[in-house]
Formats: C-alpha cells, sequence, structure tokens
C-alpha cells in the first residue's frame, strides 16, 4: 500500500494519537531533541523577536522551549486539524493531551527555581506572543502563500520536510523554499531524521524521506545556510522504520 503523504495529512492523520504516540514521555530520544532544541533557540547568536515554527503541526514541544524575548510567533502546518489542536489549546479548550511534563522537563533546563511559576508564566507567553496560526505548504515557492509577505527572524522546523519531500532533490527545493522566509543572518533551527523510511499513526503508515548527513548539510550549502553547531544521536523507535535510526537538531545561518 503507498505511504501516506501531502494533503495526507488534512484528513488521514490523527494529530491527538500522534501527540500521545510521539510526544506523551520523556523517553532519551524525547530529552535529545527538546534539550537541543532548547539550546539553539536559546543561543545569544539569534537575533530579533520574529519566530516562525514551519510544519508544526498538533505539537508545542518546540515552542514550549524558545525564550521569551520571541514577542512574534506563527505556527504554520499544511494540515488545518493540526493546527485546530492547537487552536483549542489556546483557547483553554479541552483538547486529548497534556503538555505538562513537557514543560516541567524545559523550565529545569531553564533552570526555574518555581516549576509552577515557570510553567503558568510560559503558558501566558505562548497564548500572548503565538499570533497567528496559518495554513503553510513547503512544496510552494511561497510555502505561506502570495499574501504573506512578513520576514522572520528564525524559522525552526521540527520532522516537517523529510515527510514532504519524495526525493533528495524535491528535499533541497523544499529547504529553499524555507530559506526564502528568512532574511540573510537570519537563522533556521531545524530537527529531523536520518534513514527512517516511514512512520505509523493510528495504523496509518506515513511517507519519510530516507536522508543521510551528506545530504541534508547539502540541501542546507545549497540553501545558502551555514551550519553554526549540529548534534545527532542514536535511537530506537518502535513506531518508526526502520526502528533503528538518527536524529539530529541543528542551528544555522543564512548567508
Ligand atoms: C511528523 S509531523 C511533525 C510535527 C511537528 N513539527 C513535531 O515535531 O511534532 C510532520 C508535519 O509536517 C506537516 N507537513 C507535511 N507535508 C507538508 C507540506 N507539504 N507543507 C507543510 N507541512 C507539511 C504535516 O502536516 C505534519 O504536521
Amino acid at each position: 500500500m503507498a505511504l501516506l503523504h501531502g494533503t495526507d495529512y488534512c484528513d488521514k492523520f490523527s494529530p491527538e494519537i500522534f501527540l500521545k504516540d510521539f510526544w506523551g514521555y520523556l523517553d532519551d530520544q524525547n530529552i535529545f531533541t527538546i534539550s537541543n532544541a532548547y539550546i539553539f533557540l536559546n543561543d545569544e547568536r539569534l537575533t530579533g523577536h520574529r519566530l516562525l515554527d514551519f510544519g508544526c503541526g498538533p505539537s508545542l514541544s518546540g515552542m514550549i522551549t524558545t525564550p521569551e524575548r520571541f514577542s512574534d510567533i506563527v505556527m504554520a502546518d499544511l494540515a488545518p486539524s493540526n493546527l485546530d489542536i492547537i487552536r483549542r489549546w489556546m483557547d483553554g479548550e479541552k483538547i486529548n493531551f497534556n503538555w505538562d511534563h513537557i514543560f516541567r522537563f524545559t523550565a529545569e533546563l531553564a533552570g526555574a527555581k518555581d516549576v509552577s511559576e515557570w510553567t503558568e508564566r510560559k503558558i501566558g507567553h505562548l497564548k500572548t506572543f503565538v499570533k497567528k496560526l496559518v495554513t503553510c505548504d513547503v512544496t510552494k515557492e511561497l510555502p505561506l502563500g502570495p499574501d504573506y509577505v512578513e520576514a522572520f527572524d528564525v524559522v525552526f522546523t521540527s520532522f516537517c520536510l523529510a515527510t514532504a519531500a519524495k526525493s533528495i532533490a524535491e528535499y533541497k527545493q523544499f529547504l529553499k523554499h524555507v530559506a526564502s522566509l528568512l532574511p540573510s543572518g537570519g537563522h533556521l533551527v531545524m530537527r529531523d531524521t536520518l534513514n527512517l523510511t516511514a512512520y505509523t499513526v493510528h495504523n496509518k503508515k506515513f511517507h519519510f524521506l530516507k536522508l543521510s548527513m551528506v545530504d541534508v548539510k547539502d540541501a542546507l550549502c545549497n540553501a545558502q545556510f551555514e551550519v553554526l553547531e549540529c548534534k545527532s544521536e542514536n535511537f530506537s523507535m518502535p513506531l518508526c522504520e526502520p526502528p533503528e535510526l538518527s536524529v539530529f537538531v541543528l542551528l544555522a545561518r543564512k548567508a
């Protein structure tokens, strides 16, 4: 059976099961991805206050780790159903997922003396400064649509590009589309997976482009990015094919 992909995210991807199965616990992989996103998003080389989470899915895992100086945050995804989960959380509506363990862990990373107080402040920050939830499509030359003219200082993207691209040539092209959202000197914080070909959400299999680190670095160079730092580690994930994979998180600067 063909792997799900593209607009399948709009009607065949279950956001709440995805959250439960991929973000519902703190295993070594989530500790690695969250810690390194925290380190890179808080890096003092990052400038400006406009941040885009591109391909956010239903996940707040990246935005919870952002410093408070980001006062203009946009979250974007292909699937309106994913954005709806974020909107409902922002509006204080009940969703079938609890982010407490990620808030608690990030508060510890931040050295918070009072975890509850830190969490309350962070929730307030997100509810105030996530200014827009918008649809996007990385396959398009203008991935936020022709009417979206603002540039960002930092783009964060997590496990998105390799789900969208079907070939290395597409991966390169899509990374260029993301780069077009940044000015020269803007920063990219990206996390993704190497060696993965598919992952399962609610018994449905979704495509993932098999990448090597050379492919990723090549694509970054081709999109005019200079890699400032990159961390990667091997993990085993039962819902992934193959289960043995490597996850990376990197910080890059657009030339
Ligand atoms: C594996 S999920 C990752 C979600 C989230 N960033 C995270 O780290 O948990 C992949 C996300 O990429 C999005 N996506 C897939 N194809 C896309 C495209 N062409 N343009 C933008 N987003 C896309 C999906 O809707 C989905 O939310």
